[in-house]
């Protein structure tokens, strides 16, 4: 018995990397899974069909079920698209795993503006345009769901040369935040997971490089956090965002401090800076 017998999962960006470990995860628990990717580059360039149909290939020589989908996440066309696969090929969908995603780093100030646009496009909207699909399919079916997205501590804590990739994840923090409270009526959950691991898009940097990292930071250490969310495991998780490094496992958590009220009146700047400690907190 599978921890995910006879659910139906997309997992978007599944033709290489984390996505495609998602994948053989899922099958082994069970699922039948869409394979969906554009096949391009690590910016995003170009289009190429063999990245799904080649992970497809390797679930079907497994014995797994699996059917792929080439379609760009950032569109809605796109995203209902992918969702119309799944519903055509398997008859419902169950789970979703927003995992697609481009990197086209530049510091801010040399940010053009088809930077900025195509990664919040594949990361942001492509986030929102799938969930939607897939939320009014599952809604549809009465029988709830489980959407897992896929952001970053580029954007949950800051990182050097991302502005557009990491607001773009941030705005997934702030997107799983609010689906997570609107979908739960429905029995759907909306999870996110902060991930780090060696893949062509983190191969080239220095710490990359270092020894037994390669091992310790392998894509396939992501995902049992992934067969758990979208498993009846964790059909009382919701809203929650973890990390997952390597084997190791935490949870981000938005925290506001006690911070210090006016008994009367209206501060002023300098009371302000006099408070700012406080204000900030422990
Ligand atoms: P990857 O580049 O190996 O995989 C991303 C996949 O998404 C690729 O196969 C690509 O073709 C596909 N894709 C890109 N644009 C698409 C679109 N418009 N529609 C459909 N598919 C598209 O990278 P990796 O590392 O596996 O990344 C997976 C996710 O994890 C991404 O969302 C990434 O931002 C996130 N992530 C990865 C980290 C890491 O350490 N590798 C760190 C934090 C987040």
């Amino acid at each position: 018995m599978g921890l995910l017998d006879g659910k139906v999962a997309i997992i978007t960006g599944s033709g290489g990397g984390i996505g495609r470990q998602h994948a053989l995860a899922f099958v082994k628990e069970g699922a039948k899974v869409v394979i969906n990717d554009v096949g391009g580059d690590r910016a995003g360039t170009g289009t190429n069909a063999r990245a799904a149909d080649q992970v497809v290939q390797e679930i079907k020589a497994r014995g797994g079920q699996a059917a792929a989908n080439f379609d760009s996440v950032s569109t809605t066309a796109g995203a209902e698209g992918i969702v119309n696969t799944a519903v055509k090929a398997f008859g419902r969908l169950d789970i979703l795993v927003n995992n697609a995603g481009i990197l086209r780093d530049k510091t801010l100030l040399k940010m053009e503006d088809e930077l900025w646009d195509s990664v919040i496009a594949v990361h942001l909207r492509g986030t929102f345009a799938c969930t939607k699909a897939a939320a009014n399919v599952m809604k549809e079916q009465g029988t709830g769901g489980r959407i897992i997205n896929t952001t970053s501590v580029a954007g949950l804590i800051g990182n050097f040369g991302q502005a557009n990739y990491g607001a773009a994840k941030a705005g997934i923090y702030g997107f799983t935040r609010v689906a997570a409270l609107e979908l739960i009526k429905y029995g759907i959950t909306v999870n996110a997971i902060a991930p780090l691991a060696i893949t062509r898009m983190t191969e080239d940097l220095p710490w990359a490089k270092a020894e037994g990292v390669k091992e310790q930071l392998d894509p396939k250490h992501i995902s049992p956090i992934v067969v758990y969310l979208a498993s009846d495991l964790a059909k009382d998780i919701n809203g929650k965002i973890i990390g997952v490094q390597g084997r190791m496992l935490n949870a981000f958590v938005m925290k506001t401090t006690s911070g210090v009220t006016r008994e009367t009146g209206e501060w002023t700047p300098q009371e302000i800076a006099q408070n700012i400690e406080k204000i900030f907190g422990e």
